[in-house]
């Protein structure tokens, strides 16, 4: 079974997350990349524009192609109640082509529902699962709990992953002897 970790992080606790859960799943990781960087009191008040106006920002070219996988974890901080808008441009570049996908989100209290919500719009497609973690748990190291479940319910659902598009088989026929 094979399980991608996808993730975006302006501040480093989504991506602690992620890794977090790769590590126990024996997941590939793959950082959610854009083209401009949003730092600074200016990134913050862009991240919340775009996060309201459901902009999609571009992302640099990945290096892990989610349709090899049997599962496509997917992770976002909160921003104003919504997906972070990096993970909005990753879903819906995305859209139709993952198989099956389940959901984190970190956040400081309130939005995890409809930042799930956005995210089942963005990629067209059910998760198998949604969870939330609260950065004051993270702080705390009370989340490992909620983690350790949430990876053993990935684990049992990329093992009964809807079968993968395998590439076209050549044509090999036996050969015939006169
Ligand atoms: C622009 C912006 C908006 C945010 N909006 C919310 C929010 O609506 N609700 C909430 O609980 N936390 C909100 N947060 C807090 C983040 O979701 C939280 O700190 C998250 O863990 C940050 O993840 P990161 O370090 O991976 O970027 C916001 C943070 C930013 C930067």
């Amino acid at each position: 079974m094979r399980i991608l970790v996808a993730y975006y992080s302006r501040s480093g606790i989504t991506r602690g997350v992620a890794e977090a859960l790769a590590a126990r799943l024996d997941a590939d990781l793959a950082p959610i990349e854009e083209t401009s960087q949003r730092q600074g009191i200016r990134g913050y008040l862009r991240s919340a524009l775009e996060a309201r106006r459901g902009v999609m920002p571009e992302l640099l070219p990945e290096r892990h192609d989610p349709l090899r996988y049997d599962l496509v974890v997917i992770g976002t901080p909160v921003w104003f109640g919504h997906v972070s808008s990096p993970v909005r441009s990753y879903l819906h570049a995305h859209r139709g082509a993952i198989r099956q996908a389940a959901f984190f989100c970190t956040l400081g209290g309130r939005g995890a529902e409809r930042a799930f919500d956005d995210m089942r719009d963005a990629l067209g497609l059910e998760p198998v699962h949604c969870e939330a973690f609260l950065d004051h748990d993270i702080a705390g190291e009370t989340h490992y709990a909620a983690l350790e479940r949430f990876a053993g319910f990935l684990r049992a659902a990329a093992m009964i992953a809807p079968p993968a598009r395998r590439p076209e088989s050549p044509d090999v026929r036996t050969p015939r002897h006169p």
